[in-house]
């Protein structure tokens, strides 16, 4: 569970500089704040914005890594080597211990996510101009939903991965409460405000009394009335959309010669962020072919066949991504797919993508339904709703959870900066 609060001497309203940052991890983005007087606490990552992708390009070609938004581009423009997305989701899993193949070399995923928060503490420090010893590190309510003991190996991995990459002294801090610190800045009267950050890979809720005076206070916890979460974020959605609407063009669903249908592993494995190069291994390539020789309908398996062979699996992702997002603006939209063979054009529509992700989103009001029963409050009690994580621009996700809280007034924060602002804060609370 959660380390205990520091009670360092400082206070949140101290007037010099934190000394330590706050670190957002995140599936799709990360972020690190720093608490300055009179100063924004995002610094800048990449290219002058805030966040930087959780993406890792290992360019073959060159020889080099690259991290965010050049890896993507580096990817996209075609050099050879190995993309890792949605690197946090294997916290919690038995694939951390494990490793990939990188131009010949075998990689452990620990060495890759220490990487990523080494680079992640360099970009920081310069754009701070100091160094950083000390950090408060963001996590979900729960890395692995129902399993106490796995969800603690996740957090001492996090742990010692922030070690590796350089810092001394970590504390962590709950996702949602750390958005609930930024929100808290921004309010002139107490409000008992639930806390809605979804991100990429989880859905954390905190219920959470909030007011200037209690800003002040070192010790909050008899004002976090409850915290839960569940492992469903945007990354799901994208995986849901993509086995509804383009994976049966690659012969998702479809029979082999004898009557049985073709194993869906494959499909999945492409359509999950963190699994895709899985597809791309040897043992793989000779199954498929096999599976060709014994489809029924080959075109759509030579259609796979051609995407694996391209590794255009990221490609495929990012593409069902962008449509994905552009569902939160358009009731329907028209996603090309050039790199499959016949070029194929998708007609995505918001009530598609709704029907593929309905089980999802009763996953996550459940969740909610369930925090408010443990903290004993009546929904109609809840002041206000503050959205956060940029999977609360999924419309079905918000009206739902907007649904369960009537009277509650919606609020939407920085999607993409309220957590690193809020641990920032945290930062300089707990180390001064
Ligand atoms: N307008 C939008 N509509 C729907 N989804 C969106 C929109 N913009 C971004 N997303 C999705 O939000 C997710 C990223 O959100 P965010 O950066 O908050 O996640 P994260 O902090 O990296 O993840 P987590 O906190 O779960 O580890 C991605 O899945 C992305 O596709
Ligand atoms: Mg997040």
């Amino acid at each position: 569970m959660m380390k205990s609060e520091a009670s360092p001497a400082a206070s949140p309203l101290a007037s010099s500089a934190a000394h330590a940052c706050g670190v957002d991890f995140g599936t799709s983005n990360s972020t690190v704040g720093w608490s300055r007087p009179g100063q924004s606490a995002m610094l800048a990552l990449e290219d002058g914005k805030t966040t930087l992708p959780s993406v890792v390009f290992f360019n073959a070609d060159e020889d080099a890594v690259y991290f965010g938004r050049a890896a993507l581009a580096n990817y996209l423009v075609g050099y050879e080597g190995r993309l890792m997305r949605s690197l946090k989701s294997l916290l919690g899993t038995s694939l951390i211990d494990g490793q990939t193949e990188v131009m010949g070399r075998a990689l452990p995923f620990r060495t890759l996510l220490a990487q990523f928060h080494g680079e992640l503490k360099r970009r920081a420090e310069l754009a701070a101009g100091r160094s950083f010893d000390s950090a408060v590190l963001g996590r979900p309510v729960h890395f692995v939903d129902g399993d106490a003991e796995a969800d603690q190996k996740a957090e001492d991995t996090l742990a010692e991965i922030a070690e590796e990459a350089g810092y001394r002294h970590i504390e962590f801090q709950y996702e949602p409460i750390a958005a609930a610190f930024a929100y808290e800045a921004t309010i002139d009267r107490e409000e008992l405000v639930l806390v809605a950050d979804i991100g990429g890979g989880t859905s954390d809720f905190s219920l959470i009394r909030l007011s200037p005076e209690r800003a002040r206070c070192d010790e909050r916890h008899d004002d976090i009335l409850a915290s839960a979460g569940v492992h469903v974020g945007g990354t799901d959605f994208d995986k849901y959309l993509s086995l509804t609407t383009v994976m049966p063009l690659l012969g998702m669903g479809s029979l082999l010669k004898n009557g049985s249908e073709v194993p869906s592993s494959y499909y999945f494995n492409l359509a999950t962020w963190h699994t895709i190069n899985l597809a791309y291994t040897q043992k793989i390539w000779s199954q498929l072919q096999d599976v060709l020789r014994d489809a029924a309908e080959r075109d759509r398996l030579e259609r796979l066949l051609d995407l694996v062979r391209q590794r255009a699996g990221h490609w495929l992702a990012i593409r069902m991504e962008e449509g994905k997002i552009g569902l939160s603006d358009a009731a329907t939209i028209a996603l090309p797919l050039e790199r499959l063979a016949g070029a194929p054009t998708l007609a995505l529509t918001r009530s598609g993508f709704d029907h593929a992700i309905g089980h999802l989103v009763e996953k996550v009001a459940d969740t909610v339904d369930g925090l408010l029963t443990d903290a004993g409050v009546r929904a109609g009690d809840i002041d206000t709703v503050f959205f956060t994580g940029g999977s609360s621009g999924v419309p079905l996700l918000r009206e739902t959870i907007s649904a369960l809280l009537p009277a509650a007034r919606s609020v939407e924060g920085d999607l993409f900066g309220s957590i690193g602002a809020g641990l920032a804060l945290d930062a300089l609370r707990k180390f001064g």
